[in-house]
């Protein structure tokens, strides 16, 4: 269900620039999936601690108070991830994170093969490939089906035995915005090899739907600060216990869970907490629950449920919205001239819209969009995409990826642009 007007403009009033680009003017921004808009609150915090000259672990007030910031982060994040056991921690990005993460489990495992699926963003892959041959190990890549634009259980089964070391699954595509299950896939994973790693990209699906690592029996998760409302320059990795403590990259002497390389960023994690903060506001927002203290693990877990569900609520109508038409204008689905990547009701759809018009580039269609004040962006056989791109016979696509703050009245604006270039 579509959030209520007055709560969509307490949500936009929130972030910055919903309405203008600084560079370019007003624009309608449906490229949440190569950065999602920032919190103020974020951005607020992040030049606050910034400041800060003080270094963690001293004897003295400000250190005192980033230890507890930090600390404050990592139990926010947890709540987030929906973990009781193992640690999360800061990293340079998602892919980093992702390669740290594969990269060790690979050398820790003593099976000999990583398996991961064509729907991955090289993240996964690359490092997946690499660390199997430096390890003297062997890499498979099963397929996804090209009807659904996803990866299931049915596509991991025949790669599956005893000797898997490292798993990788992508918990949703940026190229095509489907989610996969990744419990039911991660679980027959487990089955057929108990002692393997298994690894989830969350970094598209972070800011669509909520997070339950416990609930997937899970040795890695991983998300990016600016796809989940805050800001670059950090990703956010949760590891279990098992992987916690398997040898890793570290100081020699330091605790056997310690993931951090180096003096941590305090701002990173109090922007965590500014995001759980902030999903929490909305969640209680839609159960009309009190905010709760930000020590209350299991209270902010409700809410961030609560939340996930009025995101993916939301979020459902305004691609209803694009696939359907607004407004008077038809929509990305009626029009003729117009294919939809992948199909168009599919329950794995979370927020985006991919899709091409006939005789027209991707690149030329994002170019016209823009100059019409819609940012979306094209998503071409480059070396991110063409793995996804390739086995659905496509060269390249537009991709109009929404989330939570979008309006029906933005779709109608893409929707006129589209509608004129594609003869409508
Ligand atoms: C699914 C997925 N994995 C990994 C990445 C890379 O994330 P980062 O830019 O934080 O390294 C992206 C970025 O688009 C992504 O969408």
């Amino acid at each position: 269900m579509l959030f209520q007007p007055h709560l969509l403009a307490e949500v936009r009033d929130r972030f910055h620039h919903v309405e203008r680009c600084p560079f370019q003017g007003p624009r309608v921004f449906f490229e949440n999936a190569g950065g999602s808009l920032t919190l103020k609150s974020v951005v607020a915090r992040t030049a606050e601690l910034q400041a800060i000259p003080d270094n963690q672990g001293r004897s003295n007030m400000a250190s005192a108070a980033l230890g507890e910031i930090i600390a404050q982060g990592r139990a926010d994040m947890m709540a987030m991830f929906g973990a009781n056991s193992g640690t999360v921690f800061i990293g340079e990005t998602g892919t980093e994170l992702l390669g740290r993460l594969i990269r060790n489990a690979t050398w820790a495992s003593s099976g000999r093969q990583l398996i991961g699926s064509a729907l991955e963003h090289p993240a996964t892959y690359s490092a997946a490939r690499r660390w199997a041959d430096l390890a003297g190990k062997t890499y498979r890549q099963v397929p996804f089906d090209v009807a659904t634009s996803v990866v299931g259980v049915d596509h991991y089964e025949p790669a599956l035995g005893p000797d898997i070391a490292v798993a990788t699954i992508i918990h949703a595509s940026p190229v095509t915005g489907m989610h996969v299950d990744v419990g039911a896939i991660a679980a027959r994973i487990r089955a057929a090899a108990p002692d393997s790693y298994i690894i989830v990209d969350g970094i598209q699906h972070a800011a669509h739907g909520s997070i339950d690592v416990e609930a997937y029996d899970i040795d890695g998760y991983v998300v990016s600060g600016y796809k989940l409302f805050s800001r670059h320059n950090y990703g956010v990795a949760w590891v279990s216990d098992r992987l916690a403590t398997a040898p890793h990259d570290q100081l020699l002497g330091a605790p056997a869970d310690v993931w951090e390389l180096g003096t941590r960023d305090t701002s990173a994690y109090a922007c965590c907490s500014e995001v759980v903060r902030y999903l929490e506001w909305l969640g209680s927002q839609s159960v009309g629950g009190p905010v709760p203290s930000a020590q209350d693990r299991p209270a902010s877990r409700a809410l961030l449920e609560a939340a996930a569900v009025a995101i993916r609520g939301h979020e459902h109508g305004i691609v209803e919205a694009m696939l359907w038409g607004t407004g008077g204008l038809p929509g990305l689905a009626d029009l003729e001239a117009v294919s939809v990547v992948g199909p168009v009701a599919s329950e794995h759809r979370s927020g985006m819209v991919s899709f091409e018009i006939e005789g027209l580039a991707a690149t030329d269609v994002v170019d016209r969009l823009n100059a019409d004040g819609v940012r979306t962006h094209a998503r071409r056989s480059d070396y991110y995409s063409a793995g996804v791109l390739q086995p659905l016979g496509i060269d390249s696509c537009v991709r109009a990826s929404a989330a939570h703050y979008n309006s029906v009245a933005e779709v109608e604006q893409l929707l006129a642009t589209v509608n004129r270039l594609a003869g409508a």
